[in-house]
């Protein structure tokens, strides 16, 4: 920790930061554990959230079988859709309601993590979802109490959501990702095993793996915690607090696992090592930018993904045109990097070296380049779309990608400089190729 952190003095800026651990249980086999786990937790009728892909697979009903061995009731929703709407969020808290639950099992990746959380949130505390939606797009109330017991078996090694208090939909009015987000979201518990990630397609776990790069990255160079306004009360500091000397710990290691195991974990299916190392990644990343926060490349990504035209991607279910997330955020994060790279480019080389690139020589000036040549390298290996024109954009569609970005201010007041209206048309208009 250096003396800088231990030293916020300055008037008005916070001076330390606040660890939100998770209850983690990592290793192949601990789906078996679920039952038991959410029993401990007095939880007897579970509402157990799935996909309709997931629900065909042995996952399901291993999970299903570990939670009616331990005298669990069980009932199923397995229609969670991939990148969930607002209707289809307020579908499964209906489901949640009518199911008369008193604990959730989610198993599957980000999107239907995502649901239950918030299935859980308006069932336990029930109001219209804009109520709790980040201000300045909802209205941002806090969540005014627990929630049910949750836990969280993610399928994919990338969103993290297993170990945040971040909840992200489709606002279908505004064509833009939003999201809430609360300590009380987070699961109780994430179980975490890395064979279910044996069953996923390369562009799954490549675009997946592109999230857990970027939420390190981002949490690595957000701006520093120590920099960010006092909160007042004391209790109000945001999740998105800032880059922090926990949040590093989790980074580090995240990224040179990405950096070692990434391009393994996509191209052959059948390496063991690869895909449990990308698991750990995501969850070291989850934990990190759960404590510290991402920043514009996410923002970004939310009208990347919510403004969506014709592009189908390989891998995915081709009933309707989808960016996936982790696609989403990668195009446009080169751009980022080697545009914020001066507000801390020993950082930015840092991450750089960590992902392997060889950064022998390089100076300051060299920072934004050689990460975003890294991350590029990285994105052309596992077969990215090439920026904003590989996921079907044009130079006219900047204008609306800034307006849907820029409502994002819980990810852009975390950017290392000041993000205006002509940052991210600059950002976007970078962000058309990355190579
Ligand atoms: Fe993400």
């Amino acid at each position: 920790m250096s003396c800088a952190h231990l030293s916020a003095t300055e008037a008005g800026l916070d001076h330390a930061f606040t660890v939100d651990a998770s209850r983690v249980t990592f290793g192949a086999g601990a789906l078996a554990e679920v039952g038991a786990r959410i029993r401990a937790h007095g939880a007897r009728r579970v509402a157990l959230f799935t996909d309709r892909r997931l629900r065909a697979l042995s996952w399901f009903a291993e999970v299903d079988a570990a939670l009616r061995a331990a005298g669990c009731d069980v009932a199923v929703f397995d229609e969670v859709a991939i990148e969930p709407t607002d209707a289809a969020i307020e579908q499964a808290a209906r489901f949640a309601v009518d199911a008369r639950c008193d604990g959730y099992v989610s198993l599957g990746g980000g999107s239907v993590i995502d649901t239950c959380k918030l299935a859980n949130l308006l069932a336990t505390h029930p109001a219209p979802l804009v109520e709790y939606v980040n201000a300045p797009i909802g209205r941002g109330a806090p969540v005014p109490g627990p929630l049910a017991p949750h836990l969280a078996c993610p399928t994919t090694s990338g969103t993290g959501s297993e170990v945040t208090g971040i909840a992200i939909f489709d606002l279908l009015a505004l064509h833009a990702k939003t999201g809430v987000a609360s300590p009380r979201l987070r699961p109780s518990e994430a179980v975490i095993d890395p064979r279910c990630t044996s069953t996923l397609p390369a562009a799954v776990v490549a675009a997946s793996g592109l999230d857990v790069l970027c939420h390190a990255i981002e949490s690595f160079t957000a701006r520093p915690f120590d920099r960010r306004a006092r909160p007042a009360p004391w209790t109000a500091r945001p999740m998105s607090q800032g880059a922090n000397p926990w949040s590093d710990l989790g980074c580090r290691e995240a990224l040179r696992l990405a950096g070692a195991f990434l391009v393994r974990a996509v191209t052959d299916a059948a390496d063991v090592e690869a895909r449990t190392q990308l698991m750990w990644a995501a969850t070291l990343a989850g934990i990190a930018f759960g404590n510290a926060g991402v920043h514009a490349p996410h923002a970004m990504a939310y009208a990347v993904a919510g403004r969506v035209r014709g592009f189908r991607p390989a891998g995915y279910p081709d009933d309707a045109p989808l960016v996936p997330h982790g696609f989403a955020v990668a195009v446009g994060a080169p751009a980022v990097f080697r545009r914020f790279a001066p507000s801390s480019p020993a950082r930015h080389l840092e991450a750089a070296a960590l992902l392997g690139a060889d950064v022998r020589g390089a100076g300051p000036d060299d920072a934004g380049e050689r990460l975003a040549a890294a991350v590029a390298g990285l994105m052309r290996a596992v077969g990215t779309p090439n920026g904003l024109t590989g996921v079907g954009y044009a130079a006219a569609d900047v204008p609306a990608l800034v307006e849907g970005a820029a409502p994002q201010r819980r990810l852009l007041d975390n950017a290392p400089v000041a993000v205006t209206e002509d940052t991210l048309h600059a950002l976007f208009r970078d962000a058309l190729s990355c190579w």
